[in-house]
């Protein structure tokens, strides 16, 4: 830090001093005690503090790992193998409940709506509303696919084979633009208390949604999918091992 910097940091601060802003007891202090008492509260319910960003993200690792699901048994499907199809189609009711009428609902509600009065990445954010339309009917024709006794017919063999290629063609490609451009932009569109509040709202609607495990819950479900098909051992991937 500059000295000038310095300087002026320790002169408005000693103004606010004298304005009563960070006296003890004052604006400053009292809302110190706010975030104090709040963060005591979750911390209490078992809660974390997770920035938008983060919570997005890593709801984006579920993404990722029911994709590896579709990948394997696409494979299955491919190579003539028996695949189980209530493994493919709880994976595909996870997509449903999870990305599309929650994580998806997130990013529409709470950040599209930020870049597009701010006049910023709405190119963007105009193809990741289009992907998440396309993404919906790719999962509708999923679940139809997976529905009990599985695809009897090649043609629908197929057809459900190739409609989990073009879900995770779209979508390795849409959360990583996300990741990359979208999340990282967020704070330039939003004040850093409504930041905060983000967060918040965030977190009660994934408890409203999916209980007290929320999105800790939704992992232990796609990790005992990953066990259905023997691919929850994450050196399997390793190569040579
Ligand atoms: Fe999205
Ligand atoms: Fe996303």
């Amino acid at each position: 830090m500059s000295a000038h910097r310095r300087e002026f940091l320790v002169r408005t601060g000693q103004g606010l001093l004298l304005a009563g802003v960070l006296a003890p007891g004052g604006g400053a202090a009292a809302a110190a005690k706010a975030d104090r008492a709040k963060a005591d509260k979750k911390q209490a319910k078992g809660e974390e503090d997770v920035a938008p960003p983060e919570d997005l993200m890593r709801e984006h690792g579920v993404l990722d790992r029911v994709m590896l699901i579709y990948e394997e048994c696409g494979r299955r499907i491919e190579a003539h193998r028996p695949f189980p199809v209530e493994t493919l189609a709880s994976a595909a009711d996870i997509v449903r409940r999870f990305i599309e009428q929650y994580h998806e609902k997130l990013e529409e509600d709470h950040l599209f709506p930020r870049f597009e009065k701010a006049n910023k990445l709405t190119g963007l954010v105009a193809t990741l509303r289009r992907q998440h339309q396309a993404g919906h009917g790719l999962t509708a024709t999923i679940l139809k696919l997976a529905a009990p006794g599985g695809p009897a017919a090649d043609a629908d063999r197929q057809k459900l084979v190739e409609t989990m290629r073009l879900f995770n063609r779209m979508y390795r490609p849409h959360a990583a633009r996300e990741d990359t451009v979208l999340f990282p932009a967020l704070r330039s569109v939003v004040p850093p208390k409504e930041f905060e509040a983000m967060g918040d709202a965030f977190e009660d609607q994934e408890h409203q949604l999916f209980g007290k495990a929320g999105f800790e819950g939704v992992v232990v479900q796609v990790a005992k999918l990953e066990e259905t098909l023997g691919i929850e051992a994450l050196d399997q991937f390793t190569p040579g091992a």
